[in-house]
């Protein structure tokens, strides 16, 4: 622990019952660690946009202040009271952010295992990552293939782990192909690469020409642009070729959902033989795995009585596939963890640049190639 003073830098985010949010870097205790703990010097945590809901509260962010407090630069904002009743799990609990990371073990508790991460290079998945020192569990972190960096490894659980997820979740639904959508974000560019690997038909969604153009370099044979006139069109073509009844939605409100479900009963009609008022007998599924759209989720209903949507989420997928799958699936994500499993960055930033207002304007976007990375040991 020669290197560790007791405490350190962290950010954290409050939400007061009184209705403010309160983004700051706070000076926290460095756990020193137990028999089976090690303390990561934290070198590089994505910016994902599950801290961000963590991070801004799931608020507009034209609403955003930035102040000093006592010389301390702190980001803050009003809480409208429907988003406030919200949020009444998190009322004046000050809550650390960055749920995976990657850096170098400084320090290890007596156990053999921790001893063994000493001075390696390993990634970590256990909340509160934006800090500067992070004791973690050994079972919670991975440790990198010699030469690989942190920044390659920073976000080696969630994005990997959660494509790779949606393949087990096909197949386990005896299905042979899936459709995608906001197919471009650095998920969905993994997706696209594993179906590639794997042989699985794959039909990405996307809302820019763009968009579809970073994904056809990478080897996409199908992709349909949600804002083209000739969407619906193109997407049932595309179910009718590739036989996709099972999709994975990031973008929860307004009508894709409800789009997707009417191309796979389109596609499916094809094959009936006599008409039926509850539809084809197709299933057909649709997860909601992300909240990138925050409206409601319009359904329609206009596809039969055969069709399911639901909600999706990596860590009950983890506990149900059983840690010998888990591990499985870990062991892939580092064998390709440069190529099938490679982020990609736009800036990387310091814990205190995370207060800058024009900063988060920008890392707040969520969109293609704007995907920010936080580095504690740069200058805060
Ligand atoms: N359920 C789970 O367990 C789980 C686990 C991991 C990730 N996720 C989800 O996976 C998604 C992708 O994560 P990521 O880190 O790969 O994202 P990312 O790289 O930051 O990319 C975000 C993508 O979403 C698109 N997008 C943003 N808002 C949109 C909207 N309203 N409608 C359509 N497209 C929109 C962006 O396209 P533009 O350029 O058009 O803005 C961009 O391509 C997120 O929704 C995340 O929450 C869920």
């Amino acid at each position: 622990m020669n290197e560790l003073s007791e405490t350190n830098l962290q950010l954290r985010s409050l939400v007061k019952s009184s209705g403010q949010l309160e983004i700051s870097v706070q000076a926290v205790l460095t756990q020193p660690p137990k028999a089976d703990e090690v303390v990561i010097r934290i070198q590089a945590s994505p910016i994902n946009p599950s801290d961000l809901g963590i991070l801004l509260g799931s608020l507009e962010i034209d609403n955003f202040r930035q102040s000093d407090v006592a010389g301390q630069p702190q980001i803050t904002a009003d809480i409208s009271p429907s988003i406030l009743a919200a949020l009444t799990g998190r009322h004046d609990q000050s809550m650390p952010v960055g749920n995976e990371g990657a850096g170098e073990v400084i320090a290890a508790g007596d156990s053999e295992a921790a001893q063994a991460l000493l001075g390696k290079t390993v990634a970590g998945m256990g909340g509160g990552m934006y800090c500067q020192y992070r004791t973690l569990n050994v079972s919670q972190c991975l440790v990198l293939n010699e030469g690989t960096t942190a920044r390659q490894g920073a976000a080696c659980f969630i994005n990997p782990l959660t494509s790779l997820g949606m393949v087990e979740t096909m197949k386990i639904q005896g299905q042979a192909a899936l459709i995608h959508t906001a197919a471009a974000s650095n998920l969905g560019q993994m997706l696209q690469k594993i179906c590639l690997a794997d042989g699985i038909p794959l039909i990405n969604i996307v809302r820019k020409p763009e968009q579809g153009k970073i994904l056809r370099e990478i080897g996409a044979t199908y992709v349909c642009n949600s804002r083209a006139d000739s969407f619906a069109f193109d997407l049932k073509k595309a179910i009718s070729e590739t036989g996709a009844y099972i999709a994975f939605d990031a973008t929860g409100g307004g009508e894709l959902a409800n789009d997707i479900l009417v191309a796979m009963e389109a596609a499916a009609s094809e094959h009936m033989k006599t008409y039926s008022r509850y539809g084809s007998n197709q299933h057909k599924q649709v997860y909601l795995y992300g909240g990138l759209q925050r409206s409601p989720t319009i359904l329609k209903r206009n596809y039969g009585m055969q069709w399911s949507v639901g909600g999706w989420l990596l860590t009950p997928f983890l506990q149900r596939s059983g840690a010998d799958r888990v591990a499985q699936l870990r062991q892939r994500v580092l064998d390709e963890l440069t190529t099938t499993f490679a982020s990609n960055y736009n800036r990387e930033i310091s814990l205190s640049d995370i207060l800058s207002l024009d900063t988060l304007k920008e890392y707040s976007q969520q969109s293609t190639g704007h995907k920010f990375l936080v580095n504690p040991s740069l200058g805060n």
